[in-house]
């Protein structure tokens, strides 16, 4: 298929999927596709640009997050215009996540889009069980690889739906736990005396949820959970009230392990770094992308 333009746009709390659409602009843009990005923030635009939408976001508790569809009901219907969908989660293509997409894509042909290719991604996990350092480099080392296939094949003109299993189905409909859930644990939020008041979780929380009033942290309503203010605010300031379980103990900073990559020379097998049960999705990926010993 022939594109001139895509417009990639996303949803991320700690930067895993902005690092997928990271990997879709270089390989759109080597092959002289223009890209526009649009990252669906506060009150996101809802326009869609060029021939091919790419719509991107994390996995949250088996299906999209709430932001991706308040941002699908905003968007005008077309006719027949090409559509992309990209799922980015640390537990990879297994039960339940393969229902992940399903809501996304039936809105997305609603409004009369053509959704061509459907992909899941992996990317390091940010919840609740993280992966060691070999595994995150693993995995980010071979995403823009598969992006790459991705890619070609659709340029190709190769069609990629998925059937998921029934099961996932009910999972992802019971699970829209960050629509309820997400207003409890962000009223929860709190912040310790680490807190130098210097702004950023209030310019950076992606549902501009956070004021900052005479010092004082005010939390909305609007959390979905994303753990972006307290993975990343630089004096570990915030802390989960409730829900902690789902918080890495060790944090979360992709950048850390990306600067930390380029030391990095021997690799586990793949066989090695997913031998636990819960990484089966993780491994097959990394076996797909075929960028390391098995
Ligand atoms: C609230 C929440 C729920 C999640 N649920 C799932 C899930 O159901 N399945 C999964 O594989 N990963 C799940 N994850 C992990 C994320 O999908 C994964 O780490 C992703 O890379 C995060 O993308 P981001 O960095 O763009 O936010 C969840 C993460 C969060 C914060
Ligand atoms: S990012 Fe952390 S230190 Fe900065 S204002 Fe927010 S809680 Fe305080
Ligand atoms: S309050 Fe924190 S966890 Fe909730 S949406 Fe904002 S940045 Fe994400």
């Amino acid at each position: 298929m022939d594109f001139k333009s895509a417009n990639l746009v996303y949803f991320t709390g700690t930067g895993g999927t902005a690092r997928v659409a990271d990997a879709f602009e270089r390989s759109f843009m080597k092959r002289s596709v223009s890209v526009l990005r649009t990252e669906i923030k506060g009150v996101a635009d809802s326009m869609v640009f060029g021939d091919l939408l790419v719509l991107l976001f994390p996995v949250y508790a088996f299906n999209a997050p709430k932001p991706i569809e308040e941002w699908l009901k905003k968007i005008q219907p077309v006719n027949g215009r090409p559509a992309v969908v990209v799922s980015v989660s640390g537990g990879g293509e297994i039960s339940p996540n393969t229902a992940c997409r399903s809501a996304t894509i039936r809105h997305l042909e609603k409004k009369g889009y053509d959704v061509i290719y459907e992909k899941m991604v992996v990317m390091p996990s940010n919840f609740m069980i993280g992966f060691d350092e070999s595994l995150c480099a693993m995995v980010l080392h071979a995403t823009p690889v598969i992006v790459e296939k991705v890619v070609v094949e659709m340029m190709e003109g190769e069609r990629h739906r998925t059937e998921p299993y029934g099961i996932d189905r009910i999972a992802s409909k019971l699970a829209y736990f960050e629509v309820f859930g997400g207003r409890f644990f962000g009223r929860h939020l709190k912040v310790n005396d680490k807190c130098v008041n210097c702004g950023w979780c209030e310019k950076l929380c992606p549902r501009d949820n956070i004021r900052i009033i005479d010092g004082k942290h005010i939390f909305g309503n609007d959390c979905v959970i994303c753990l972006r203010c307290i993975y990343g605010c630089p004096q570990k300031a915030i802390e989960p009230g409730v829900g902690k379980f789902m918080v890495l103990p060790e944090g979360y900073n992709l950048s850390k392990v990306e600067n930390r990559m380029d030391h990095l020379t021997v690799y586990p097998r793949i066989s090695q770094a997913t031998g636990h049960a819960s990484l089966r999705g993780v491994r097959a990926y990394l076996i797909e992308s075929n960028c390391f010993e098995v």
